[in-house]
């Protein structure tokens, strides 16, 4: 796999023209584009992922205007909410147009459409003049990659090239939110808040996957949340309750071998060298941008059993505690109620 950078871009763009995978950076994950309006080309991230072929892919755009060809209809809502919030990390879905391939949507008569801040991502789509399909750049169910490193380790051999911009700033994957129904639907919590879009334009539904373990029997409306996703090597399960008693707790587990604490950093002088954390207890944001990579490491580390301390459910707290809940399969302890 070679690494590109700003100064070769030329080179990625060629490879995106000729129907071929490019690993491009995002400011949310990096992401493996190809070209969206061109199915073969699509197909090919199915296969370089590993990925299930019922899970459609977001389609990345450089200008808000490039949005009108890839839908049917823009309620006011959600133009409301790209205004406001594009480019950046908020994928809306919107009823499909005839140009969308099925190839991306896995037939689902809607697209998800995304405007990135990243400087290079939109460059990328401006020069290449084509809309880009493009999910994180992991193998399926491991964890999306926030580095160029995290990229090579699960895509080299599998994709020609990787655009270097740096380490992620937001970390965890845009916030989805559907307007395929009545009552705007929330899908994935991400770094565009719950609250911050109730502001702009009043009450949406949360679907209950964001929460709650999928039901086999139901039909999910987003087929992503039907996979366990972004979890590491090793299993983890989810504590909540007090600092004391989560201490206490992890102390008595990590007597074994392999058993690590995924905590803040408030918690770290209390549990030693069996503890990593994943940023300070009130800082959501860098709890989201270290999350993916702390589980990288904890694998590297040896880890096993991973008791990760569970975060506050409030602003991007919602999407970390998504991504960790979907990462510890639903395995969950309460501690508060215990004595
Ligand atoms: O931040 C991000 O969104 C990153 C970067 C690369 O842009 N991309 C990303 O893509 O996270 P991916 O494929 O890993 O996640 C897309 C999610 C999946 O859960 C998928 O099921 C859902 O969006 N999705 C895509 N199109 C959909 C549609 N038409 N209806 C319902 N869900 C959809
Ligand atoms: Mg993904």
């Amino acid at each position: 796999m070679i690494v590109l950078d700003e100064n070769s871009l030329d080179c990625a763009v060629e490879l995106i023209k000729n129907g071929e995978l490019v690993v491009i950076p995002t400011e949310t994950v990096y992401g493996l584009a190809s070209n969206a309006l061109d199915g073969k080309a699509v197909s090919k991230i199915f296969a370089a992922k590993g990925r299930p072929q019922d899970n459609p892919l977001i389609v990345h755009i450089a200008d808000i205007s490039e949005a009108d060809n890839l839908v049917s209809s823009f309620p006011e809502k959600a133009e409301v909410l790209t205004e406001k919030f594009w480019p950046g990390p908020l994928t809306i879905i919107l009823p499909k147009s005839d140009i969308v391939p099925e190839e991306v949507t896995a037939g689902l008569d809607t697209v998800a459409i995304r405007m990135p801040s990243h400087p290079l991502a939109r460059k990328i789509i401006s020069l290449s003049g084509v809309p880009l399909a493009a999910p994180s750049a992991n193998r399926s169910g491991s964890p999306s990659p926030t580095s160029v490193c995290h990229v090579i380790e699960d895509m080299g051999g599998r994709v020609k090239a990787v655009v270097d911009g740096g380490n992620c700033t937001v970390g965890v994957e845009s916030t989805v939110i559907s307007f395929a129904q009545e009552k705007p639907r929330l899908f994935r919590p991400g770094a565009v808040t719950t609250e911050e879009i109730e502001d702009l334009i009043g009450d949406i539904e949360i679907d209950k996957a964001v929460y709650s373990k999928p039901d086999g029997a139901i039909k999910p409306s987003s087929p992503g949340m039907k996979y366990k996703h972004y979890s590491p090597r090793a299993d983890v399960i989810m504590v909540s309750g007090s600092q004391e008693k989560y201490i206490n707790f992890v102390k008595e587990q990590c007597g074994r071998e392999g058993a690590y604490a995924l905590c803040y950093d408030e918690d770290v002088p209390f549990l030693g060298a069996r503890a990593l954390s994943y940023g300070k207890k009130d800082d959501f944001s860098e709890q989201a941008r270290k999350l993916f990579s702390c589980f990288r490491k904890l694998d590297s580390m040896g880890a096993e059993i991973i008791f990760a301390r569970a975060p506050e459910r409030t602003g991007m707290g919602l999407a970390v505690y998504n991504r960790l809940i979907r990462a510890a399969g639903f395995n969950f302890i309460d501690l508060s109620r215990r004595h």
